[in-house]
């Protein structure tokens, strides 16, 4: 599938993009494994999180929906999911992938997962290594990489993790290993890393207890049903956050989104970078801070990215790349390694989609040096990667001419109707092949 998205354009209006991805896998482990009968409203109907409700029902969780966002989750208890017939498939999800194996290393029996070919090339021994620790069997691939065989029937016991980089879905597969081992599990961060486990499970009814760095639970655990209310994810709003602040004579106003400030990154970037954007009616909507976004267009300025705000804006930075090359001046990102083991290489692939946009974008071992400058017609390839694929699409709006967008499909594996909202919004885009 490719994106044609014509040039210039005003964003405007108020929508509300879909809901957050990591809340809404999150929503569906936890809601399996809880007794009683959880509510969740919001949900994303993208292809991860389906993978993750996949995964469940496959297990033998009877989940209603979802329906306009819509699921009900008869939970099962601790030890009720039952032995799936066939490998789990979580196709694009690292998040399933990593959460689950964390879940399952505590049952009675084995089961296997393994994704599609951008997941395959993942690292996993991230999560496999302090599994190891806690007693947990996981067989890898060559190199620590999917499918993960996941051995069934080993006694768990609790750990102090000391977490080698920042990364949420690390912490949380600890976490959730720990939730079916005995005693103390703890995990302590180098920087912090967004919080929805700790969050989530403390709303189904399990204490978890944070001090500065380290987050600690007891085992094993007992989760009681809750109904969540998932809001809009600010990971896909920060397309319409870059695209309404680099196009002329935008105002954009995004409902009811997610700001928890382990997430809010992107803003603080923005902000620094001159952006204009307003959070309106802050409010708390099941356990997590929710805000309008109101977003108008601003000459943005380069800046030097501070490295305590990476990991706060982990996902965001193929958007933030092209807020940075429609800047006046130099911007500068380091600390940012991780983003070269996402969905692709997104140092690499935004880069050369950038370069190949006019813009000079130079790759460093852990970030990229950007020249802010006119932005051209010409054709990138997303490399099947969702963030890359919107992001590209929205710099079509401070473009020259036109832009081609390959490798679309994955789109919907977060953002399911971004084209008609993207739309909706003043975007001059259209999908073929
Ligand atoms: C996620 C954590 C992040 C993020 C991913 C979702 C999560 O990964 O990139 O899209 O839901 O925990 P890392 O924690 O590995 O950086």
């Amino acid at each position: 599938m490719k994106f044609t998205v014509q040039n210039g354009g005003v964003l405007k209006g108020h929508i509300r993009v879909p809901g957050d991805k990591s809340i809404s896998h999150r929503s569906i482990m936890f809601a399996a494994i809880a007794e009683g009968t959880s509510h969740i409203s919001g949900f994303l109907e993208g292809q991860d999180s389906l993978n993750t409700l996949r995964a469940f029902r496959a297990m033998g969780v009877d989940i209603e929906g979802p329906e306009n966002g819509k699921v009900v989750v008869h939970g099962v208890g601790m030890q009720g999911l039952k032995k799936p017939q066939h490998p789990l498939d979580v196709g694009n999800s690292g998040t399933s992938m990593r959460l689950l194996a964390g879940l399952f290393s505590g049952l009675a029996f084995d089961v296997e997962l393994k994704g599609d070919t951008s997941l395959s090339k993942r690292p996993m021994a991230r999560v496999t290594q302090p599994l190891a620790e806690m007693g947990a069997v996981v067989e890898t691939a060559a190199e620590g990489r999917p499918p993960l065989k996941i051995h069934g029937g080993k006694e768990l016991h609790g750990i102090h993790y000391q977490m080698p980089m920042a990364s949420a879905q690390v912490k949380s597969c600890c976490l959730l290993a720990g939730l079916y081992a005995r005693g103390r599990t703890c995990v302590t961060e180098p920087a912090p890393t967004r919080d929805h486990t700790e969050r989530m499970l403390t709303a189904f009814g399990w204490p978890v207890e944070v001090k500065a760095d380290t987050v600690c639970l007891e085992g094993p655990a007992k989760l009681s049903a809750c109904d969540v209310d998932v809001p809009a994810d600010i990971s896909s709003a920060a397309f319409f956050i870059v695209g309404a602040s680099i196009a002329r004579d935008s105002d954009i106003t995004l409902k009811h989104v997610g700001v928890n400030p382990t997430r809010t990154g992107v803003i603080d970037i923005l902000k620094l970078m001159g952006a204009d954007i307003e959070l309106m009616s802050l409010r708390e909507a099941g356990g997590e801070p929710v805000a309008d976004i109101r977003v108008r267009s601003a000459p943005l300025k380069g800046a030097v990215i501070p490295a305590h705000l990476v990991p706060l804006a982990i996902d965001e930075f193929p958007a933030i790349f092209v807020a940075a090359a429609c800047a006046e001046g130099e911007t500068v990102i380091t600390g940012a390694e991780e983003l070269r083991v996402k969905e692709c290489d997104r140092i690499q692939v935004m880069a050369e989609g950038l370069q190949a946009l006019g813009i000079d974008a130079r790759p460093t071992a852990d970030g990229m040096v950007i020249q802010g400058g006119a932005i051209q017609s010409g054709r990138v390839h997303s490399h099947d990667d969702h963030r890359i694929a919107m992001a590209f699409s929205m710099a079509a709006l401070r473009a020259s001419g036109h832009i081609e967008v390959e490798d679309c499909n994955n789109v919907s594996t977060s953002f399911p109707d971004f084209v008609e909202l993207a739309a909706k919004a003043g975007l001059a885009i259209t999908v073929s092949g």
